[in-house]
C-alpha cells in the first residue's frame, strides 16, 4: 500500500508512468475500479479537487462517498480526532481522499489508515496531487519537464500548489525558478533551502513583467484571504501582482500562463482568450491525472 502524503514521495521514473497513463486514458470511461470505494473527507472548501477526484472514481467505474463539509457534518464536531475517523472510513472505502486546513493531517491520518491516504491539500502544507497535473500540463503544452524557466507569481509564503510545484520540479534537470512576490509573501526557507541542497537555480523578485517576458512557464496564485491572518496587509497585497492581457501579450512564444484556481482576480478575464492562457484545461487535465493516480494506488490495470 501506498500514501501520498507529498510530492517528495514520487520520483521522475514513476511521474512518467502516471503521465503516460493519465494521456492513455484521455476520452476514455471503463469499469477498472469497479466494486472499489473511494471516500473523499474534505474539511476544507474545495470544488475542483474534490469533483475531479469523484468523477475519476466514476469514468473508472468506481463507487464514491463523500463528505463535502466535513468540519461542519462530520463527528469532528463532536471532538474525534482525524486518526479515529480515519480508522473508521478505512473499514468503508478502499481509499481515502483527504483535504484539512492544518498541516501535516494527512501524514497522521496515513500513519494509521490500512487503506491509501492521498493528501488533497493540507493547510499551507503541501497539494500533490495538484503539483503532479500542473506538471502533467506543463509537459502537454511546452513539450518537456526538463531545460524551463517557470516564474512563480503572488502569494509564495502561503499557497502550498506552488510550494508542492517548487519542491517537484526540483526533480528535474535545468528547471530555473524566479520567485516574484511581495516581500510578505517570499517563497519560505524550507523550500528553498531544499533547492539549495538540489542546486536548483532561482531567483526573487517584485518585477511580474520582466519575469513574464523571460519565463517559459508563469504560475500565477490567488494572494488568499483565508492564510493570511491581517485583513489591512491582505487589502494591500491582493491588487498587487495582477496579469493582464498586454502583460500576457509580451510573453515569449510557446509560453503558458497557469493557475492552479480558483482566481479571485488575480487574472483578468480578457486574458482568457490569449493564446498563452492554459489554465482552464490544467483544470481539465486534473480528472485524467487523478483517474492515473487512483488506478496507481489501487494497483489495478
Ligand atoms: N486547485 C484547487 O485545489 O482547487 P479547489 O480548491 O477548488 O479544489
Amino acid at each position: 500500500m501506498q500514501h501520498l502524503t507529498e510530492t517528495q514521495q514520487f520520483d521522475r521514473e514513476s511521474l512518467k508512468r502516471l503521465f503516460a497513463l493519465a494521456t492513455s486514458l484521455e476520452g476514455k470511461r471503463d469499469e477498472s475500479l469497479s466494486g472499489l470505494i473511494m471516500a473523499s473527507l474534505f474539511f476544507a472548501p474545495s470544488t475542483r479537487t474534490r469533483l475531479s477526484f469523484e468523477s475519476a472514481m466514476y469514468r473508472l467505474g468506481g463507487h464514491v462517498i463523500s463528505m463535502e463539509n466535513a468540519s461542519e457534518s462530520s463527528s469532528s464536531t463532536k471532538g474525534e480526532t482525524i486518526e479515529d475517523t480515519v480508522r473508521i472510513v478505512d473499514d468503508y472505502a478502499d481509499v481515502i481522499v483527504l483535504r484539512h486546513p492544518e498541516v501535516g493531517t494527512a501524514a497522521r491520518a496515513a500513519a494509521v489508515s490500512q487503506v491509501p491516504i492521498i493528501n488533497a491539500g493540507d493547510g499551507v502544507g503541501q497539494h500533490p496531487t495538484q503539483a503532479f497535473l500542473d506538471l502533467y500540463t506543463i509537459q502537454r503544452e511546452i513539450g518537456r519537464t526538463d531545460d524551463f524557466h517557470i516564474a512563480f507569481v503572488g502569494n509564495l509564503a502561503y499557497y502550498r500548489t506552488a510550494r508542492s510545484l517548487a519542491y517537484l520540479l526540483a526533480k528535474y534537470e535545468n528547471v530555473k525558478m524566479t520567485f516574484v512576490s511581495a516581500p510578505e509573501l517570499r517563497m519560505k526557507d524550507d523550500v528553498k533551502d531544499y533547492l539549495k541542497e538540489k542546486n536548483v537555480a532561482f531567483d526573487e523578485t517584485e518585477d511580474l513583467e520582466g519575469a513574464m517576458s523571460a519565463a517559459d512557464v508563469v504560475y500565477q496564485t490567488r494572494i488568499a484571504e483565508e492564510w493570511i491572518p491581517d485583513h489591512d496587509q491582505y487589502e494591500k497585497l491582493r491588487g498587487k501582482y495582477i496579469i493582464t492581457r498586454p502583460m500576457t501579450d509580451h510573453m515569449k512564444d510557446g509560453a503558458i500562463l497557469i493557475h492552479p484556481l480558483p482566481r479571485a482576480g488575480e487574472i483578468s478575464p480578457e486574458v482568457d482568450d490569449s493564446p498563452h492562457a492554459v489554465y482552464f484545461k490544467q483544470a481539465a487535465y486534473g480528472v485524467l491525472v487523478r483517474m492515473a493516480l487512483l488506478k496507481t494506488l489501487l494497483n489495478v490495470k
